[in-house]
């Protein structure tokens, strides 16, 4: 055995350790949450990503601007794009955000972002580190919700998932000892841990639900899923009201898909990996990936996204104003919603509930035989100014 290379593993786990320590220190320390309603102005920056996405945030933006338009006179908002967090300028500078951009979106409150290409093993492009991670790591934005509904089959889940340790936080950082051995890391913080899990009970409290699911592998990762798991039930007794289980995600994943089982899960907390895989099966009940929107959300920042590609192949083809930007709308809706304008918030969700799910007068299908993005844009905020909206809406929903 080669002690130069033991050595050099063990300095590399004890930089890891001194890391993870002051990053630890940092979240005791954090400020609390960002108080939009003494905001002004509150600054919305949008990153149209690659591919499709600046063709779907233009859209989106549109439908801001319309929702948000006395909040944009006043003052109390304002709407920018942010340049730059394209692949080709990431590649260029050899990172997954730039510096200056970075330090553009670290100026605005709250973030629009469109899909971006994330490099992998093979491709032209460095194998730099996916920039979604990236930024919720820089932006502290520990909380990954996901929402997912289909109301004819009774399904209402809502998915916290811990969105800046578990696996991901040291997915770029693991070490290849020897050709012959290669080690990654998982971090579970107690502290990491308890913001996300309280988050899920006070979602459950605040809207009235009775039950949260912790989910974790903790027969089996014993030391950082048992800690999470720990903590999931030491915070569970702060709320009585609320009853408190767990699976593991294994079981779990198979129970989604028994229609009998899987409308007794509310809201589930879970950490980052099984987060991702649950969250894209889930979606996929109620049309897959493209129509979920995703909120990252942090105490200082919030960051909001479209959780499918950026679908290069239809650029290259000519194709990408007739990309749906149906998810990234739906993301954008989160983003109203999170920043307390409930009303708009409702009047966006019955309009995409009718436009997308029961009147279709438009439809996309990625081609020139379907609508383009603009189209669907626009019949949202026709739809949006039907002064029997809600009339409308609950015509079709009660069949
Ligand atoms: C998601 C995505 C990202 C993730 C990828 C693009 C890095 O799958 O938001 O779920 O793994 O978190
Ligand atoms: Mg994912």
């Amino acid at each position: 055995m080669n002690n130069e290379t033991i050595q050099r593993a063990k300095d590399h786990f004890g930089r890891i350790v001194e890391e993870q320590l002051k990053r630890i220190e940092g979240m005791k320390n954090a400020q609390d949450w960002v108080n939009y309603s003494q905001v002004k102005p509150i600054i919305i920056g949008i990153l149209g990503g690659d591919g499709i996405g600046p063709f779907i945030a233009a859209e989106s933006r549109k439908i801001m601007e319309f929702l948000l338009q006395d909040e944009i006179k006043s003052g109390k908002i304002e709407i920018r794009n942010i340049e730059g967090l394209t692949i080709e300028n990431r590649a260029k500078h050899n990172k997954s955000v730039p510096d200056d951009v970075l330090e553009e979106i670290k100026k605005c409150h709250i973030t629009l972002k469109g899909p971006t290409t994330t490099p992998r093993k093979g491709d032209p492009w460095p194998n730099i580190e996916s920039c979604n991670v990236a930024l919720r790591r820089y932006l502290d934005l520990f909380a990954n919700v996901r929402p997912v509904k289909v109301p004819s089959e009774g399904i209402d889940w809502m998915f916290f998932r811990e969105n800046t340790e578990g696996a991901y936080v040291m997915g770029s950082r693991g070490i290849q000892v020897t050709d012959d051995l290669a080690v990654d890391f998982k971090v579970i913080t107690k502290q990491g841990a308890e913001r996300i899990i309280r988050m899920a009970f006070e979602y459950a409290k605040k809207n009235n639900i009775k039950k949260v699911t912790i989910v974790t592998k903790a027969n089996v990762i014993k030391t950082s899923d048992g800690l999470f798991l720990d903590t999931g039930y030491r915070i569970a007794q702060e709320y009585p009201e609320i009853e408190c289980d767990d699976w593991y995600i294994d079981i779990m994943t198979a129970k989604l898909i028994d229609p009998k089982r899987r409308t007794q899960f509310k809201v589930m907390v879970l950490p980052n990996l099984y987060g991702d895989i649950l969250t894209d099966e889930a979606a996929e009940f109620q049309g897959g990936v493209g129509t979920a929107g995703s909120a990252n959300i942090g105490k200082q920042y919030a960051m909001f996204e479209a959780i499918h590609g950026s679908a290069p192949r239809m650029v290259k083809e000519g194709r990408a104003q007739y990309a749906d930007p149906g998810s990234m709308i739906k993301a954008a809706s989160m983003l109203i919603d999170h920043l307390g304008y409930k009303e708009h918030h409702n009047k966006l969700e019955m309009a995409i509930d009718i436009c997308a799910n029961y009147e279709k007068k438009y439809v996309m299908t990625g081609r020139d035989t379907g609508a383009t993005g603009a189209e669907y844009a626009q019949y949202l905020m026709d739809t949006m100014q039907d002064p029997n909206l809600k009339e409308r809406w609950e015509r079709f929903v009660k069949g």
